[in-house]
């Protein structure tokens, strides 16, 4: 079977779910059992239940859930954000499943003499009206003006996409302010966070939802070196608009040290900093499929619910050929721009 069969098959079940559905959806040695009971995180697991409440769990991750609240939310994040309605664990593809990654976001700028918007950057959903990237994707060329943020894409190429019998259309939202950090330097790639403000808030469903924030109720917020994150764009950078996937496609990249990271990118980008993260993927799967200004994610249950939450953006790559393991890419990392962030969006 195709990847893309294979993906049809699992939504066509997940549409037609019972009890006895349940144990077929999980691969050999995983039983599904609820989110908040499943010791394995930082991978995208797979929901085995009509809610999502449910994952397929490696039996020997089974836990018995820890006692204790969830930490309360600021209001104007979305409480629903992170969950993932379809994975494709399963297959283990590169290729995103419709839904997958519900809260990208791809940037749209128009140019004068060019009669096309162009998309040049990735961001993440943050709030029904609120966009996170990169800051230099605010200020790629001087010609060039971020108009429209699209939400719901999956297939670049055509108008409506569709997997099996399920079709989603994207929708547009123009741009009504932009917030790029006051610190941000162009030439170190400091600060390397924006946030935009659209015009018309964002109707949430199945493919177009919020990721969660890393101060959003998570315990662990350390990011171990060796540990493993997930990138996903269409891989287009910022200095060309050629060369990408029409699909939306993701990776899994293992964190860097900082140390090791400070001497494998260019001297005027050193230091790396503490608000900085370096990661990178296998040979030719580093972010280079992921958009500047996209998300870098990692997965964990959060109160009942199994949800992902945004620790990066992808800011820049140090390697000039996509995938050389010998070059990190590096990420602003979230956990820095908390207060940034807050007071940004309300
Ligand atoms: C799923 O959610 C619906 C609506 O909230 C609820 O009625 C139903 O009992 C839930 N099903 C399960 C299996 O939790
Ligand atoms: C970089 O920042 C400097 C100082 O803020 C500014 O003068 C310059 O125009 C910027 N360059 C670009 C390419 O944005
Ligand atoms: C959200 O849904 C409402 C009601 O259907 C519609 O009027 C509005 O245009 C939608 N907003 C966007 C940004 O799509
Ligand atoms: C991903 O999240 C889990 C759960 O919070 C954590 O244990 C793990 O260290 C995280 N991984 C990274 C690379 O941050
Ligand atoms: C990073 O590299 C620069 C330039 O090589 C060096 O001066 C600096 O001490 C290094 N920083 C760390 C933390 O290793």
């Amino acid at each position: 079977m195709s990847v893309l069969q294979i993906i049809t098959a699992v939504i066509l079940i997940l549409d037609s779910i019972h009890i006895d559905a349940d144990e077929m959806l999980c691969p050999s040695d995983h039983i599904c059992v609820p989110a908040a009971n499943c010791g394995e995180t930082g991978d995208i697991l797979y929901p085995c239940n009509e809610n999502y409440t449910h994952v397929c769990c490696s039996s020997s991750n089974t836990i018995v859930p820890a006692a204790g609240g969830i930490e309360s939310r600021i209001s104007v994040f979305p409480s629903d954000c992170g969950i993932v309605s379809v994975t494709d664990r399963i297959t283990g593809g590169e290729l995103a499943a419709m839904g997958q990654f519900p809260w990208m976001a791809l940037l749209g700028y128009t140019q004068r003499g060019i009669n096309f918007m162009q998309f040049l950057c990735g961001g993440s959903i943050i709030t029904n009206n609120h966009i996170l990237t990169a800051a230099h994707c605010i200020s790629i060329d001087p010609s060039l003006k971020l108009q429209v943020v699209r939400l719901g894409e999956h297939n670049l190429e055509t108008k409506k996409d569709c997997e099996g019998t399920v079709c989603t259309t994207y929708v547009e939202i123009e741009v009504e302010r932009i917030i790029v950090h006051e610190g941000y330097n162009n030439k170190s790639l400091e600060n390397d966070i924006a946030i935009i403000k659209l015009q018309k808030s964002i109707n949430f469903t199945e493919y177009i939802r919020a990721i969660c924030l890393p101060f959003d109720g998570i315990s662990d917020r350390s990011i171990p070196t060796g540990g493993k994150l997930t990138v996903s764009g269409w891989g287009k950078t910022d200095s060309a608009n050629v060369g990408g996937s029409l699909k939306l496609m993701y990776t899994v990249v293992n964190v860097w040290d900082n140390l090791k990271c400070n001497n494998s990118v260019p001297p005027k980008i050193r230091p790396i900093r503490e608000t900085q993260i370096c990661a990178n993927g296998k040979k030719k799967q580093d972010s280079c499929k992921g958009d500047s200004g996209g998300p870098l994610v990692n997965s964990t249950v959060i109160g009942q619910d199994y949800k992902t939450f945004q620790v990066g953006i992808v800011s820049f790559s140090s390697a000039m050929i996509c995938g050389n393991v010998e070059l990190p890419t590096i990420y602003t990392k979230l956990d820095s721009y908390e207060k940034w962030i807050v007071d940004n969006v309300e």
